[in-house]
C-alpha cells in the first residue's frame, strides 16, 4: 500500500510516499481502506520531533514508528474473527497512528465509529482530533452550561471552528476571536460576537466570560484574567510553537503558575480518543449541528505541502488529504 513514512525527525522534506506492507489484520481488528485523512498540529509535532520533551515517548534520536497521521475516514475492507460491531463495506471514521496511508488496522474497541449518512469522507476525516478536543475542552474541562458566555480564542482553525459550533449546540453565547479575513467565517458557523484580534485586544473588552477556551494561547494570564468572571474557567488547549525544548508547554506552565492563587480555575488537558465521544460527534454531524469547515484539500502525495501549510498556523478550519 502507499503510505507516508519517515525515518528521521525534521521539516516536511523528511517525509516520503512509499510502498509498504498493509497492516496485519488482528482477531479484534478492523482493516480500513482509508479514503480521506486530516492533518493536525499533533502530526506536525510528531514529524518535527518537537517539543524535544515529547521525544521521551516517541523516540529520542529518531521516531519509533515510521508512519504519520492520525485522523481517517474510509471503508471497512476486512474484519478479524472476534469483531462483531463492523462488517466489510461499512463506512467508518476515527483515529489511528499511521493514518496517512491507504490502510489502517484499528481494534474494534478503540477510536472507530460508523460514519453517519450524508457526510462525506473528507468531512468525517476532519473530525476526530480537532472536534474531540473542542468537545472535551468545553464539556469536561470547561463544564459548559446553557446561557454561559464563552470565548473561543483561536476560533477559525481546526479546533476553533468545531468549538464555536459545539459551544452553540450547548446553548452558550459565543464570542470568537480571529483575524480580519476570518471574521465572516466565524460568524457564519454561529458565533454571536466576533473579535478581530488585529484590531481589538479581547482582554481589553468590556465583556466578561464564564469560560475561555484558549486555543491560540496568544495572551498571558495577567491579561486573560481581566475578562473572566470570578467563577470562570480558563481551558488551555494550545499555544504558539514556543521553544524547541518545551514548545507550547512553556505557555501552559507560565499561565498555570501565574494563576496559582486565583479563584478562577485554569486547566490544561490533552484530548483523548474516546469511542463514546466520537459517537456523540457522529450524531452532531448527522444532525448537521456540526458541519466541518474544510480549508484546503491535498492528495496523499502532497502531504508535505499540507503539513507545511498547517505549520504556518493560519488554517481556516481543517486541511484534508484525499487518499
Ligand atoms: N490539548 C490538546 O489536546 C490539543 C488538541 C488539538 C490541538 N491542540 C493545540 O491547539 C492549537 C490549535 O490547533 P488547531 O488544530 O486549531 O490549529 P490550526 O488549525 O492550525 O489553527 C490555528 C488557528 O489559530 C489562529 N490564530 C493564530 N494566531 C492567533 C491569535 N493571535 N489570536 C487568535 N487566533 C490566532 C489562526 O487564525 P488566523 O489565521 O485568523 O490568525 C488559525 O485559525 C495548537 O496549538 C494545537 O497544538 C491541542
Amino acid at each position: 500500500m502507499r503510505a507516508i513514512v519517515r525515518s528521521t525527525y525534521g521539516s516536511p522534506e523528511v517525509i516520503e510516499l512509499r510502498d509498504i506492507e498493509v497492516p496485519v489484520l488482528t482477531d479484534d481488528g478492523v482493516l480500513v481502506r482509508v479514503q480521506a485523512a486530516s492533518v493536525n498540529r499533533v502530526d506536525w509535532y510528531s514529524m518535527t520531533g518537537t517539543p524535544l520533551v515529547g521525544r521521551v515517548g516517541s523516540g529520542l534520536l529518531k521516531p519509533k514508528g515510521e508512519g504519520l497521521g492520525t485522523d481517517f475516514a474510509g471503508t471497512v475492507e476486512a474484519v478479524g474473527k472476534d469483531v462483531s460491531l463492523f462488517r466489510p463495506g461499512d463506512v467508518v471514521f476515527g483515529g489511528r497512528d499511521g493514518a496517512f496511508a491507504e490502510y489502517v488496522c484499528v481494534r474494534e474497541s478503540r477510536a472507530i465509529v460508523p460514519m453517519p449518512a450524508g457526510v462525506t469522507f473528507e468531512e468525517a476525516a476532519a473530525v476526530p482530533v480537532a472536534a474531540l478536543t473542542a468537545l472535551q475542552g468545553l464539556r469536561d474541562k470547561g463544564q459548559i452550561v446553557r446561557g454561559q458566555h464563552v470565548l473561543i480564542n483561536g476560533a477559525s482553525g481546526g479546533v476553533g471552528t468545531f468549538a464555536v459550533q459545539i459551544a452553540k449546540a450547548f446553548g452558550a453565547e459565543v464570542t470568537g476571536v480571529c483575524s480580519t479575513g476570518n471574521v465572516d467565517l466565524v460568524r457564519s458557523i454561529g458565533a454571536d460576537h466576533v473579535i478581530d484580534y488585529t484590531r481589538e485586544d479581547f482582554t481589553r473588552s468590556d465583556r466578561r466570560y464564564d469560560l475561555l477556551l484558549d486555543v491560540a494561547g496568544s495572551r498571558p494570564w495577567s491579561a486573560c484574567r481581566r475578562v473572566l468572571n470570578p467563577q470562570a474557567t480558563l481551558v488551555l488547549v494550545g499555544a504558539p510553537k514556543g521553544s524547541r525544548l518545551f514548545g507550547p508547554l512553556g505557555h501552559v506552565a507560565r499561565v498555570q503558575l501565574a494563576a496559582f492563587r486565583s479563584r478562577r480555575k485554569v486547566v490544561f488537558f490533552i484530548a483523548r480518543f474516546d469511542k463514546a465521544d466520537l459517537a456523540i460527534l457522529a450524531e452532531l454531524l448527522a444532525a448537521r449541528t456540526v458541519v466541518p469547515v474544510i480549508d484546503r484539500r491535498y492528495e496523499l502525495s502532497q502531504t508535505a505541502e499540507a503539513l507545511r501549510y498547517l505549520g504556518e498556523g493560519h488554517a481556516r478550519g481543517k486541511i484534508v488529504l484525499s487518499v
